[in-house]
């Protein structure tokens, strides 16, 4: 009997990504944001809450470039659309493991679209005590912002209102794995 392996086909080198920012552009970026945090947070009790699953690595990478004590922690939340739209309305499907009274936290995210969960996800953290409460997000999409001002006081990159997936981003559950960042050329060929 033979045992051939199946032919090998490269998620990495998928014909319908095109590359919009590097593994080495996202390290740097990322660096940056690290310095940044390191800086502004000496001497505070920093919390980073990662938003699942896109944040995971995100949250991976910016943590091991911030040279302070710290703590992580991690919160799943389910928004209900309304069609295409984000209706604002969100499920708390994990919560916190620890209160965050007195602690200053920043809430990873992966990308901020609409900013509908994310300004939910404040509301619901900001009656619990914290000293303060920030925003780091790899991507903002600036453009369909709607109804709620978000700032973003950590931001990667800000990027054209296109649909984008890798490093911890997905279509479908797909793509997460990504070292880099891209754009989907055609949606209807997944
Ligand atoms: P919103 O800001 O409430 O509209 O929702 C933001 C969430 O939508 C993010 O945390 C992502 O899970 C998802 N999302 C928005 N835009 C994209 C994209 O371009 N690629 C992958 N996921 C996206
Ligand atoms: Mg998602």
């Amino acid at each position: 009997m033979t045992t051939e392996s199946p032919a090998k086909v490269s998620e990495f080198e998928h014909s319908n990504l095109e590359v919009l920012y590097t593994a080495e552009d996202i390290s740097n970026r990322v660096e940056a944001l690290g310095r940044q945090i390191t800086a502004e947070y000496a001497g505070k009790d920093l919390v980073l809450v990662g938003v699942l699953k896109g944040s995971c690595v995100f949250l991976s990478d910016l943590m091991r470039s911030i040279d302070l004590p710290l703590e992580i922690d991690f919160m799943s939340v389910a928004s209900y659309k309304d069609g295409t739209t984000s209706s604002g309305d969100i499920e708390i499907l994990k919560d916190l493991t620890k209160p965050i009274r007195g602690k200053d936290v920043i809430i990873v995210e992966d990308i901020i679209d609409t900013g509908l969960t994310l300004h939910r996800l404040i509301d619901i953290l900001g009656t619990r005590g914290a000293n303060s409460i920030k925003v780091a997000a790899l991507l903002d999409k600036p453009e369909p912002r709607i109804k709620k001002e978000i700032v973003v006081d950590f931001c990667g990159f800000e990027i054209p209102n296109r649909f984008v997936v890798g490093y911890g981003l997905d279509v479908a559950g797909r793509f997460r794995n990504l070292p880099y960042v891209a754009v989907i050329r055609d949606p209807d060929q997944l």
